[in-house]
């Protein structure tokens, strides 16, 4: 059948969409799929008005005219048209880091302490959690408006460009120690990665830009792997998310413990993206893995 590629869109990660999205449909192409680039909702709500499209291949990131936030899983639901990924519900759970955070914890998983915080209350809650902490919009993606804020003088700079990006803020304890990401396949998780960023951070630049950027893959050894891959699965699971995706999880360098981050719903297919280096540690190269993740959409 016919297959929109669902990419671009008003989010903050447009352009990485249209990577993502680019490297999708040359896969499926490659795969004699019939597919297309449809640039955001409003294009898809036209093409699925005419019944342009069979199934739908969504790499549109993001939120604000993303395509991770449920709402255009709730357009394709009320059309009756398939769709890879995660449905409403997890989609929109999955966006909002705040609410992951709660249902995680309510199902004893572990992730940082945190607060909702305002400008107003950002000293405070800061004081109450202890520096160093990590200042975040709850609703965005690839990094986009984080900060690490190691004294109080920090605070306020972090709060005012969390706030350009979203008005529900975040506020974590910093976990000091390395970053880990688990791609989830199906029911499978696949092999951890470890980022070692050139920088002090993996931000944007060293996510999509940076060439310098160390990936380690398995990220940990032994039991210490199998436990994060456990600890992953369950935590897409928990926040009703399926079909793929991918987990971020720091891990404390001095206990060893693990804490979940969030979890992405239309995870990065760029050429610098984790997801497919994971699959091709276990033999599934990228042609193969869009083929798995379109199959899932498949009677
Ligand atoms: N939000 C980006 C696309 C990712 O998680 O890969
Ligand atoms: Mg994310």
């Amino acid at each position: 059948g016919r297959v929109a590629v669902l990419l671009g869109g008003t989010s903050s990660e447009r352009e990485v969409s249209l990577d993502s999205g680019r490297n999708v449909i040359e896969a499926l192409r490659a795969r004699g799929v019939d597919a297309t680039a449809v640039d955001g909702i409003p294009a898809l709500a036209r093409a699925l008005v005419e019944k342009r499209f069979d199934r739908v291949f969504n790499i549109l990131h993001g939120h604000n005219g993303g395509g991770e936030d449920g709402i255009v899983q709730g357009l394709m639901e009320a059309f009756g048209v398939p769709y890879t990924g995660s449905d409403v519900l997890g989609s929109a759970l999955g966006m909002d880091k705040i609410r992951t955070k709660q249902v995680w914890l309510s199902v004893g998983l572990p992730t940082p302490q945190y607060r909702k915080v305002t400008a107003e209350t950002v000293h405070a809650q800061a004081r109450e959690l202890g520096l160093p902490v990590v200042v975040k919009p709850a609703n965005e993606g690839s990094s986009v408006g984080i900060s690490r804020v190691m004294d109080e003088a920090g605070l306020d700079e972090a709060v005012a460009l969390a706030s350009r990006y979203d008005g529900q803020l975040l506020m974590e304890q910093m976990v000091v120690g390395d970053e880990l990401t688990v791609g989830i396949l199906g029911d499978v998780a696949l092999p951890s990665i470890r980022i070692v960023p050139k920088g002090q951070w993996y931000d944007y630049n060293a996510k999509y830009v940076a060439d310098d950027t160390q990936y380690l893959c398995p990220g940990l050894e032994g039991e210490d792997e199998a436990e994060i891959r456990r600890l992953a699965l369950a935590a897409f699971q928990a926040a009703g998310c399926r079909g793929w995706g991918r987990v971020d999880v720091m891990r404390d360098r001095a206990s060893g413990r693990l804490y979940l981050l969030e979890v992405n719903t239309a995870p990065g297919m760029t050429s610098h993206s984790l997801v497919p280096k994971a699959a091709g540690q276990v033999g599934i190269g990228f042609e193969e893995l869009v083929w798995r993740v379109l199959e899932q959409t498949l009677p």
